[in-house]
């Protein structure tokens, strides 16, 4: 299960504060599929950003399976990570690797020998034609 609690999230402008995340709860159960829907500047990647433990909140709770991500150390946080899939709004892709490479890298810094990924990216690329 999923639970945001009166999560905000407030960046410092030169002049002012800009609230991207204004006291957001939900809770979303094991198997339950969400949208966020929202105009353009709503905050919806912050919030999606948040989740993952890309962005800290500036206040508020987000629980996955009864833990508070903003509590976990990098090296749990980084374990955490490994079971969402996340799609960038904008690909977030290395230059100097051709698209196989990009695919295996994840597969790399998790130490898996470059036989096995390069099967596995084979297969991940098939699959998405
Ligand atoms: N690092 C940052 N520093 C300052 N302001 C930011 C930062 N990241 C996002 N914002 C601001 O927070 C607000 C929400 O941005 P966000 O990218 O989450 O919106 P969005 O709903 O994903 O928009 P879009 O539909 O265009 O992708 C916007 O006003 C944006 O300019
Ligand atoms: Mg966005």
């Amino acid at each position: 299960m999923i639970k945001f609690k009166n999560v905000y999230k407030k960046y410092k402008l030169d002049k002012s504060i800009l609230t991207a995340v204004n006291d957001v709860n939900f809770e979303v159960d094991d198997g339950e599929i969400y949208g966020i829907i929202g105009y353009s500047g709503a905050g919806k990647s912050t919030l999606v950003r948040i989740l993952d433990g890309l962005e800290a909140p500036t206040s508020g709770s987000i629980e996955i399976n009864g833990k508070d991500i903003s509590k976990l150390s990098n090296k749990s946080l980084r374990e955490q990570r490994k079971k969402i899939g996340m799609i960038f709004q904008h690909f977030n892709l290395l230059w100097s690797r051709t698209i196989i490479e990009n695919v295996e890298l994840p597969l790399e810094i998790s130490g898996i020998s470059k036989a096995e990924r390069r099967k596995q990216a084979e297969e991940f690329i098939k699959l998405v034609g």
